[in-house]
């Protein structure tokens, strides 16, 4: 199958319909208001990003199709649990000025880490 933009072929299935390793459709403004925004009220119901009604495969940070990550429940339920375990003994403090400029890799992650400081509540 060849991969818009990326000229290449998927080794192993026609149908893997998300096999692009970059955040093309996470920033695209014919999915999202304000694209490039930080907004995690995207996900709330009736948000842009809202499972009910978004296009299925404008946010793919687990893949897509047939060969989707098999962990994916697993790791949102993860995150959510180390992100609360963290918040609620933590206050979590940028100590880097500006905004880190952003690498795109298998995920896009900030380009020179993110050193935090960590404060006990
Ligand atoms: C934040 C955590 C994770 C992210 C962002 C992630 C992301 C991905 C992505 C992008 C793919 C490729 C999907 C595709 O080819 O279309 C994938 C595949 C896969 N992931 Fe994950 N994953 C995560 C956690 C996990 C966990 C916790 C497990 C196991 C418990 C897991 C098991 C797998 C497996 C087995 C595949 C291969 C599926 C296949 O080729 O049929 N992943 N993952």
């Amino acid at each position: 199958m060849a991969i818009p933009g990326r000229g290449r072929a998927h080794p192993s299935s026609d149908t893997s319909a998300a096999h692009a390793r970059d955040s093309r459709p996470h920033r695209h403004p014919g999915f999202w208001p304000d694209p490039a925004g930080f907004d995690p009220r995207r996900f709330l119901p009736g948000g842009a990003a809202d499972t009910a009604t978004r296009h299925r495969y404008a946010f793919i940070p687990f893949g897509g199709g047939r060969r989707a990550c098999i962990g994916a429940s697993f790791a949102e339920l993860e995150t959510v649990l180390v992100l609360a375990t963290m918040a609620r003994r933590f206050r979590l403090e940028l100590t880097a000025r500006g905004m880190p400029p952003p690498r795109a890799q298998v995920t896009l992650r900030p380009g020179r880490g993110l050193p935090m400081r960590l404060r006990h509540r």
